[in-house]
């Protein structure tokens, strides 16, 4: 059976690609399925993302033991070869949010296109469930931007829960305003505009895209509360136009 398999579009497990190391299609491995299931149509050397996945089979590696024989690769392009959704980088969403795996694709159209993901993620540690913290990210907004000294936000507020806002979502929404994944677009439209406005339907394929910014509904209704639907964080009730009259010039 496929994923989702009773939706009108069922999805085939050719989950692999990205989520397992050493994976071989069924075209590419001359019909085989991994464990002889049939909906897997395709097979794997090893479970998850291990080592030889991103710095290729160690072979030299494992006889000298030294880490000159590692190949390694810093580019965003290897991070963003699972970590993307369209093959031309456009950022696909759906049901008023972005769809989860597109880091790289959002990354390249923001204004940190410039930066590797390694610039701020250690490769080796993940940042869910508090491990930035514990050395996931190594280099933190501030230590980049030195002159952002202050939001001027009457409670001190990290970068990452407005400039990161969850506009993404993988699993389950927490609201209308608030997904489950983090944003790599950075980027905060200032104009009393809700999410809508991020996104356009591309009239030659029929799909749903999103531009280069949140919206401040994303960037601020995760705490705030939006008085016309009530849905958000909780927080004191701030209409969108008294939302972008706070957010812009904000850091001046
Ligand atoms: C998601 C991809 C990825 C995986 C999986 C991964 N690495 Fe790395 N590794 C990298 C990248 C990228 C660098 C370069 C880091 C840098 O320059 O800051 C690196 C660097 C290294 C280095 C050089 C020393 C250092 O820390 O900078 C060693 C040694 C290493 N990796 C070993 C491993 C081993 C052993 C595993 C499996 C347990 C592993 N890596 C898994 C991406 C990965
Ligand atoms: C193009 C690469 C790619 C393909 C193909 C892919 N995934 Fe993923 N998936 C990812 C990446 C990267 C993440 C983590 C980043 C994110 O969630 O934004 C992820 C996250 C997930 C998560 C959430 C994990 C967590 O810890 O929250 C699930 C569940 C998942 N994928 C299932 C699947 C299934 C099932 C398929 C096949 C039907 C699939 N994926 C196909 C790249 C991919
Ligand atoms: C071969 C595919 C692949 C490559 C290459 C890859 N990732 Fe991932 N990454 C995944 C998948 C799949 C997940 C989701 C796994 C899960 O949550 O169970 C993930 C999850 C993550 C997460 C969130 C997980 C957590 O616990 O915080 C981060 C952060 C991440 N990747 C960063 C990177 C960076 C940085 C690179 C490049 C150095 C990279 N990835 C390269 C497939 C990949
Ligand atoms: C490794 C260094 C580095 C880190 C870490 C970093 N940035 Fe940046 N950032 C830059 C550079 C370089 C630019 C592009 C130069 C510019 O336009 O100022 C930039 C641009 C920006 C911009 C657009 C600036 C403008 O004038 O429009 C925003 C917003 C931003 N960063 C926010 C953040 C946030 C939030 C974080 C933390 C999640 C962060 N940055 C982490 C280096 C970094
Ligand atoms: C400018 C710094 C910066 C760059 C560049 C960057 N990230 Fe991140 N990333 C972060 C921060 C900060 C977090 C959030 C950490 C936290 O939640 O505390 C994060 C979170 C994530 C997550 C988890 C999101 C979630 O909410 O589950 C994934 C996956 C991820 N990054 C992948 C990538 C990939 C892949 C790239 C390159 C294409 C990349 N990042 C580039 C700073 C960066
Ligand atoms: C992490 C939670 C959080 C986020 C995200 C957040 N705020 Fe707040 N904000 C608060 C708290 C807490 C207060 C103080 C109590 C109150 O007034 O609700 C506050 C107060 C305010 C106030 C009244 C006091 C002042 O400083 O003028 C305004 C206006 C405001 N926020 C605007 C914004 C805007 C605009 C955004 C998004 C760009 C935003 N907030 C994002 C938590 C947050
Ligand atoms: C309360 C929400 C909020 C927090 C917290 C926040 N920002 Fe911003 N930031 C904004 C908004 C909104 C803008 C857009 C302002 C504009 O366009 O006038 C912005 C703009 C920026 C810019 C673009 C240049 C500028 O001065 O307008 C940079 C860089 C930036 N923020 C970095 C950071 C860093 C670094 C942190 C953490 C120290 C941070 N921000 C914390 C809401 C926030």
């Amino acid at each position: 059976v496929d994923y989702h398999a009773t939706d009108t579009a069922p999805k085939p497990y050719t989950c692999g690609a990205c989520h397992t190391t050493g994976w071989q299609t069924t075209a590419d491995n001359g019909g085989v399925n991994q464990d002889g299931l049939e909906g897997i149509l395709g097979t794997w050397e090893e479970t998850g993302i291990t080592c030889e996945q991103c710095h290729t089979p160690g072979v030299n590696h494992v006889v000298s033991q030294s880490a000159a024989d590692i190949n390694i690769d810093e580019s965003k392009e290897l991070c963003g070869s699972c970590h993307f959704r369209d093959v031309n980088h456009n950022i696909e969403a759906s049901g008023g949010f972005i769809r989860h795996h597109e880091q790289f694709d959002e990354l390249i159209a923001s204004p940190h296109q410039e930066r590797n993901c390694i610039d701020c993620h250690e490769a080796h540690i993940g940042v869910r469930y508090g491990n930035a913290a514990a050395g996931g990210i190594v280099a933190t907004c501030e230590s980049c931007h030195s002159n952002i000294t202050s939001n001027a936000h009457i409670v001190p507020v990290d970068c990452e829960n407005c400039h990161m806002g969850r506009a993404t979502k993988s699993a389950r929404a927490v609201h209308t305003f608030e997904g489950d994944v983090r944003t790599h677009l950075f980027r905060i439209k200032t104009d009393a505009v809700g999410k809508d406005d991020m996104f356009f339907v591309d009239p030659t394929s029929g799909k749903t895209f999103t531009r280069g910014y949140i919206t401040l509904d994303i960037a601020c209704y995760s705490c705030h509360t939006d008085p016309i639907t009530m849905e958000g964080g909780g927080g004191s009730q701030r209409t969108l136009a008294q939302l972008s009259a706070r957010a812009t010039g904000i850091h001046n």
